[in-house]
């Protein structure tokens, strides 16, 4: 995998990504969904967000290396608190449990105010992301679910709206396995 060509996994999130929307990815471990969106034209500008030192060192190397340090930012910080208010568009998280991405959602609300779209691929527990999604007026609006080297990913897409829509009638296999 390189910021060409992503894996499968990364690909398809980076395919719900609006055109041009200022994207924030979160625990962006070597920013490659960030480099890969700003070098394939999707958008002009990204932010790399990391935690950990290691992984936002090497997300910076690759920045540089990939001369994207004008159109990347790569930060150090927890969650959604490496952003200011209206800054990003479009916040995708992966490759992390379903449970972290909510709690991250959760603790950084006060960032979300102008996001149009969350792209969240959870490893595990989705059902966390589907009712985080209910309790906070966020509307699933799209799935997708991959395989890739064996395993199962799946890729949830939200929007500001109504949280009820895409379940009719809301049910724990509607949240368990994803209404669509
Ligand atoms: C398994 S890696 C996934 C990297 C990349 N997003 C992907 O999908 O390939 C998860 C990354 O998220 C980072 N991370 C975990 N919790 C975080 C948080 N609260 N804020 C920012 N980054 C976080 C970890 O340090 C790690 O680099």
């Amino acid at each position: 995998m390189n910021t060409d060509k992503l894996s499968k996994r990364l690909e398809t999130v980076a395919s719900f990504v609006p055109n041009g929307a200022v994207t924030a990815d979160i625990g962006s471990d070597h920013a490659y969904l960030p480099c890969y969106l700003v070098k394939k034209g999707v958008v002009s500008a990204a932010i790399a967000g990391e935690v950990v030192n290691g992984p936002y060192q090497s997300a910076k190397k690759q920045v540089q290396a990939e001369g994207l340090t004008d159109s990347v930012s790569v930060r150090l910080g927890d969650g959604l608190e490496v952003l200011q208010p209206g800054e990003a568009e479009c916040i995708t998280i992966a490759g992390m449990g379903g449970a972290l991405i909510a709690s991250i959602l959760d603790r950084g609300k006060d960032k979300l105010g102008d996001v149009k779209r969350l792209v969240l691929q959870p490893n595990i527990s989705a059902i966390s992301i589907r009712t985080w999604f209910i309790d906070n007026g966020w509307e699933l609006v799209d799935e997708e679910i991959l395989e890739e080297d064996g395993k199962i990913y799946e890729i949830l897409v939200g929007e500001q709206g109504n949280p009820d829509t895409p379940y009719q009638p809301l049910g724990e296999k509607g949240l368990l396995f994803g209404p669509f």
